[in-house]
């Protein structure tokens, strides 16, 4: 993978709202290519492991009870600087920050229930990337 991509996650907040729809073409009228998609459910485990990078802070036994209580639709994405223009797509973690136009301001409602996750970095987009998806599951 190169530095084109990132990886995202729709969280059950949103899914929940019937709004994974209206996220997912926004992202792509952002100019952003589907590479991987997927609706899913995970178990508290598998998000303790995908959170683990926050397991000494004091809200990672909340955020793995919220991220396995419903459906996500995790997804691969491309884009030239992808990691960098999709944060600001998705604007601040905590929506009450966020830019007006921001997917989190546009359908977040708080800093645990936030619509949306994204890489922070271009290796995290290859970790959590390959935590969701095979070589099969992706169009290249
Ligand atoms: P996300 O981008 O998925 O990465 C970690 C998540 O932890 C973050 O979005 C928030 O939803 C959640 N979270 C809850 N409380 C905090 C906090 N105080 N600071 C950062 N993230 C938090």
């Amino acid at each position: 993978m190169t530095g084109n991509r990132t990886f995202t996650m729709i969280k059950p907040d949103a899914i929940e709202k019937g709004v994974g729809g209206a996220i997912l073409k926004q992202i792509q009228e952002a100019g952003f290519k589907i590479i991987a998609l997927k609706q899913t459910k995970m178990s508290p485990e598998q998000a303790g492991k995908f959170y683990f990078i926050h397991c000494e802070r004091p809200f990672y036994a909340d955020l793995c009870s919220f991220m396995s209580s419903g459906a996500i639709i995790p997804a691969i994405l491309e884009k030239e600087n992808a990691v960098e223009d999709f944060r600001k797509l998705i604007g601040a973690t905590n929506p009450a920050n966020a830019e007006p136009g921001t997917i989190r301001k546009n359908f977040a409602e708080s800093i645990d229930k936030n619509a949306i996750h994204g890489s922070d970095s271009n290796d995290n987009a290859i970790i959590e990337s390959n935590f969701f998806f095979s070589e099969l599951e992706r169009i290249s």
